[in-house]
């Protein structure tokens, strides 16, 4: 019996060393000899028919056996994942997988997004400008010359005398009616800066102009275009009115006021118990304007408007603080899927 165990140990560590690094090769000599039916285990199973003064000393050189075995079936699982660990480089791949973090854009993206697909379903086209502007495109032709208080407004970004970053994104009206001319339908978003930090204001921000000029252009279609996009932002029952302002570049101007989408028109903290709240800027191109592009402005007519984009996010959205649409915290940006 004891030479048997002794055989059988020494043919399976052979065959455990021909099995090298494969895993599948170990695996069967650890059946063969371990397993349920294995030659070591079914001498287990004899020990009760030896006679019982042998029994101890049996059964102790058979749990040597097994211990050795399983010690060196072990031993060679370790160095088959090493194996492979070396076969493939750096990788270890026996550590389990990472769950890749799936991005999503982001909420003021997504916004001007919505905007912009809001005004080409009505035929605007999108386009874009610099953020590094003229002062004539910037001011000077929007109507707005050097000495004009308006300036003062915008707490501007000088990059020289006459180079600014952009305090709004009209100047993209300009450049277009430049270019181009009438029918124009046309919405421009992007980034605009001024210095300006607290609360509710941040050196950069987005805004998205609009233009629409033609024949006959009237402020009948201001009120019907952007009365569709306030419904369409932010849902058809939402009332809208039109409240007369002013803006250099625009005569008559409106600003649009919507009902407060906090307490519907009742008056809270968010619209200062008004029951509305303000999202653009908007008014029929003055004449002016249209002199400084070559337009005649007994000829064609136009409307054009701007707004904040992190505003109308702030209010389709419900959220009460600027800075985290700046902050970029995960558990914040996440909740925009
Ligand atoms: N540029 C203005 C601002 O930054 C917004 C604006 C108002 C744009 C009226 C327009 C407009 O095109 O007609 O506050």
């Amino acid at each position: 019996m004891k030479d048997k165990i002794n055989q059988i140990l020494e043919n399976a560590l052979n065959e455990l060393e021909s099995a090298s690094t494969d895993p599948k090769a170990i695996d069967t000599v650890r059946v063969k000899y371990l397993g349920r039916k294995g030659e070591l285990t079914s001498l287990f199973k004899q020990l009760g028919k030896l006679p019982p003064s042998d029994r101890p000393s049996v059964g102790k050189l058979l749990n040597e056996a097994r211990d050795k075995l399983e010690e060196a079936i072990e031993t060679a699982i370790k160095e088959a994942k090493q194996a492979v660990v070396k076969a493939v480089g750096k990788f270890d791949v026996t550590v389990p997988g990472r769950k890749p973090l799936v991005g999503r854009l982001h909420p003021i993206t997504q916004t001007a997004r919505e905007i912009c697909r809001i005004f080409t379903q009505m035929g605007f086209e999108v386009v874009e400008g610099p953020e590094i502007e003229l002062d004539y495109y910037n001011f000077e032709a929007l109507n707005i010359p050097k000495d004009h208080p308006a300036r003062d407004m915008q707490d501007t970004f000088y990059i020289s005398e006459d180079v600014v970053l952009r305090t709004h994104t009209s100047p993209i009206q300009i450049r277009v009616m430049e270019k181009r001319k009438p029918p124009i339908q046309i919405i421009a978003p992007g980034k605009a800066y001024r210095c300006d930090s607290d609360m509710t204001h941040t050196p950069m921000f987005h805004q998205v102009e609009g233009l629409m000029v033609g024949k006959d252009v009237s402020f009948a279609d201001l009120k019907g275009v952007l009365t569709i996009f306030v419904h369409q932002m932010f849902g058809a029952h939402v009332g809208v009115r039109f409240r007369p302002s002013f803006f250099p570049f625009t005569e008559p101007s409106a600003e649009v006021d919507i009902q407060c989408v906090i307490c519907n028109g009742e008056g809270c903290r968010v619209c200062s118990h008004t029951g509305w709240l303000e999202i653009l800027g908007s008014g029929m191109v003055d004449p002016a304007v249209f002199q400084m592009v070559g337009y005649d402005p007994e000829e064609v007519s136009g409307f054009a408007f701007g707004m904040g984009i992190e505003r109308i996010a702030m209010l389709k959205w419900g959220i009460d603080d600027l800075r985290l649409f700046f902050e970029n915290d995960l558990r914040f940006l996440d909740q925009f899927a």
